[in-house]
């Protein structure tokens, strides 16, 4: 049967990147992560499960501190004009009140390389570990933590702003205080609703206040979250199931963009699960899934944006990919979620950039080194960066603003 080969044309301006954050590819960190990743307790657990301890251990991680400049390739060879990353705290503040300079500077440099190849940068300032000294306060479920990050955010959007208009100051704050303090997986590994709930408030808070401290040093800045949202989809539209949906749609989905929606410019996407709600049913069996077992749905970003829609703002997709090692499904994921964004877009929803999860393979967090989210390969031996046959298929797509 012949049908019509697809393609779509987006916006002109339409910002064509990926993302990455400082723990999982940088290297050379001390903060709560890496001292959770090196301690007994977390040797012991893997033993116990059979894995080598080696494998969680971030240590050089992708060694991107050193090797930008491979980084930098990547993203010039996929023609991306703009890339997410962050900066981390235990790195610009390893001691309480002391900035490390030359880390700002670091940074300074790097983003004017971005810049000499019409990258934008979209950066991140926090994307979840946090340095020793703020951890012993008590990390986030401390009062204080309000103003220490804002004093931070102060520190670097200062030494920064002249070469960066974009900032996510959190990074899908929803996931980092489940895993951290309601599910006990992640450090500080607290299982308590309320330290959940009070880890969520401060969140907030330390949002509304990094926004205000930005927009005073740039007012022309444009500040967001990068936030998880799930389609969750009530099976068969079965009132009891869009009930449930509604309540998770509210908690996980809306809540903390409410609470942030005056103090945002734009709603930044991560977008991976689709969920089909169905109570007392089975589980949902997806035709295609990736490497961690997560079912794959490409079309249901559609729905995810349209439900953003309520905010009201210019909707960035800041992550979205899949781990793939033998990058079976990668183009196809890509190709057909894209497909759905242009839907979404040619519907009048305000999408303005798409940034694929990963540049780089990198440190997974709590599944370690095995997962394999990245556009190019990398050889954690010799750090050697190597294009997956997916990196073209996206470099095509960047080049000339099409999917195909
Ligand atoms: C996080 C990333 C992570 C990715 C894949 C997102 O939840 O922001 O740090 O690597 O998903 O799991």
């Amino acid at each position: 049967m012949n049908s019509t080969p697809k393609e779509f044309q987006f916006p002109e301006g339409f910002l064509w990147g990926a993302a990455t954050s400082a723990h999982q590819i940088e290297g050379g960190l001390t903060n709560d992560w890496s001292v959770w990743e090196t301690s007994e307790e977390r040797r012991e657990e893997l033993h116990s499960k059979g894995l080598l301890p080696e494998d969680f251990i971030s240590g050089h991680a992708a060694n991107s501190f050193v090797e930008q400049n491979a980084d930098i390739q990547c993203l010039v060879d996929l023609h991306a004009n703009a890339y997410r990353f962050s900066v981390d705290w235990s790195r610009i503040e390893p001691k309480e009140g002391e900035f490390d300079e030359p880390a700002l500077l670091y940074y300074k440099q790097f983003i004017q390389k971005l810049r000499a190849h019409n990258i934008e940068p979209f950066v991140t300032l926090w994307h979840w570990p946090i340095p020793l000294w703020m951890r012993d306060k008590g990390g986030w479920e401390s009062k204080e933590v309000v103003f220490y990050f804002s004093r931070f955010v102060e520190k670097v959007v200062g030494a920064l702003h002249d070469d960066v208009t974009f900032w996510m100051t959190l990074n899908e704050p929803m996931v980092y205080s489940s895993m951290s303090y309601y599910k006990g997986v992640w450090p500080p590994k607290k299982k308590s609703v309320i330290s959940y709930v009070r880890v969520i408030r401060r969140l907030i808070e330390a949002h509304q206040a990094a926004f205000h401290v930005i927009k005073k040093i740039d007012p022309n800045s444009q500040v967001g979250i990068a936030k998880h949202n799930i389609y969750f989809e009530a099976y068969k539209n079965y009132p009891h199931n869009r009930i449930a949906k509604s309540l998770a749609d509210w908690w996980w989905n809306k809540r903390f963009l409410k609470a942030v929606q005056h103090t945002s410019d734009f709603v930044g996407l991560n977008y991976y699960f689709h969920s089909l709600v169905r109570i007392g049913g089975e589980k949902h069996v997806y035709e295609k899934s990736s490497d961690l077992g997560w079912g794959l749905h490409p079309k249901s970003i559609y729905f995810a944006l349209k439900e953003l829609q309520q905010f009201k703002k210019p909707i960035y997709i800041t992550e979205h990919g899949l781990a793939d090692k033998g990058d079976q499904h990668r183009s196809w994921y890509v190709r057909e979620s894209l497909f759905a964004v242009h839907q979404a877009i040619e519907e009048g929803i305000d999408v303005k950039g798409y940034f694929h999860w990963s540049l780089i393979d990198n440190f997974e967090w709590a599944e370690g080194f095995h997962p394999r989210f990245g556009l190019y390969e990398v050889d954690f031996k010799t750090y050697e960066r190597k294009a997956r046959s997916s990196a073209a298929f996206y470099a095509d797509i960047c080049k000339n603003n099409r999917v195909a």
